[in-house]
């Protein structure tokens, strides 16, 4: 059994190492592709692969054409927009994510950004403190519940939406719910978002939204660029000039950001959130264990996609 890791963002040599221990222990074979450039590398890489470890890196219909061998894909990470559901069901390929093992990191480069954008991106003119400001988690998964665990130790006073999420688990947290997205908005100084890319919410933050939330409002993106409106919210930060925002994923207007909005705005060069040793190693050894697991069982916890 031959079991790739594809990475375009490679993992912490650290990581791969014990990705290495776990699929060798258990008899197998690991093959690396680590950032590859091109698609064609991609396809000669998963030709043989029986398993495929990838982070953000593209699935869709023609790499799962060329991989016949292929049995599991996991996502080491979160979000699995990045994989055609659909065409690995047709393919008989089983789909995974590692819930929960990056989160603590990309909550923690939430804060990293809020506390720049607050201290003006370090510019030497007087910030303000993230102390007593209200803050919206816009959904309360793993990365929010790790925002907000982070937040009580700034003294913020948090709120969260998330029409998924029980109020009584937000509340044993410390969190207080509120009953719409609106509702955040028009509450919270800084609203950081860790809603998935889906159908739902794919261009769902828009003018309107943003528009509710109070002068000088910050919006801190650590989820996906496909749920912003971008066209709207230029428009908005032009109509607004007391706005922020910061991402650590790119926009596709990224340089009409930068130029209308110095000091108002910022993208880390490459998603950064999930970029530390420990959610490497954490990610990276649960996927490797959940093929083993897999291949070996049968078992199928964290199976995303249809049989
Ligand atoms: C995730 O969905 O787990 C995060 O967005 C991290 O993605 P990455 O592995 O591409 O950094």
């Amino acid at each position: 059994m031959k079991v790739l890791v594809a990475t375009e963002k490679p993992f912490a040599k650290v990581a791969v190492d014990g990705i290495r221990k776990e699929i060798e222990g258990a008899g197998y074979e690991l093959a690396l592709l680590e950032k590859y450039t091109d698609k064609q590398q991609l396809f000669d890489a998963v030709k043989d692969a029986n398993a495929v470890i990838i982070r953000s890196d593209i699935i869709d219909k023609e790499v799962l054409d060329a991989a016949k061998e292929l049995k599991i894909v996991v996502r080491a990470g979160a979000g699995y927009d990045n994989v055609d559901l659909e065409a690995a069901t047709a393919h008989g390929v089983c789909v995974m994510n590692t819930p929960g093992q990056n989160s603590n990191a990309v909550a923690e480069l939430a804060f990293g950004m809020m506390v720049m954008a607050v201290r003006n991106f370090y510019d030497g003119k007087s910030g303000t403190e993230l102390k007593g400001k209200k803050l919206g988690i816009h959904a309360y998964g793993n990365v929010g519940r790790n925002v907000a665990r982070i937040a009580k130790g700034f003294g913020m006073d948090i709120y969260a939406y998330d029409a998924y999420c029980p109020k009584e688990a937000m509340e044993a947290d410390g969190v207080k719910p509120v009953d719409s997205a609106e509702e955040l908005y028009a509450t919270c100084n800084v609203v950081s978002l860790h809603i998935p890319a889906t159908a739902e919410t794919k261009n769902s933050i828009n003018y309107a939204l943003v528009n509710r939330m109070p002068k000088n409002g910050l919006l801190v993106n650590t989820a996906r660029k496909e749920v912003i409106n971008e066209t709207e919210l230029i428009k908005l930060m032009e109509d607004r000039p007391d706005l922020k925002y910061v991402t650590d994923i790119m926009p596709v207007a990224n340089e009409e950001f930068a130029a209308k909005f110095p000091g108002r705005y910022f993208s880390t060069p490459k998603k950064m959130g999930a970029q530390t040793a420990e959610a490497n190693i954490n990610a990276g050894i649960a996927a490797a264990r959940q093929i083993v697991g897999f291949l070996k069982d049968g078992c199928e916890k964290f199976r995303v996609n249809k049989k």
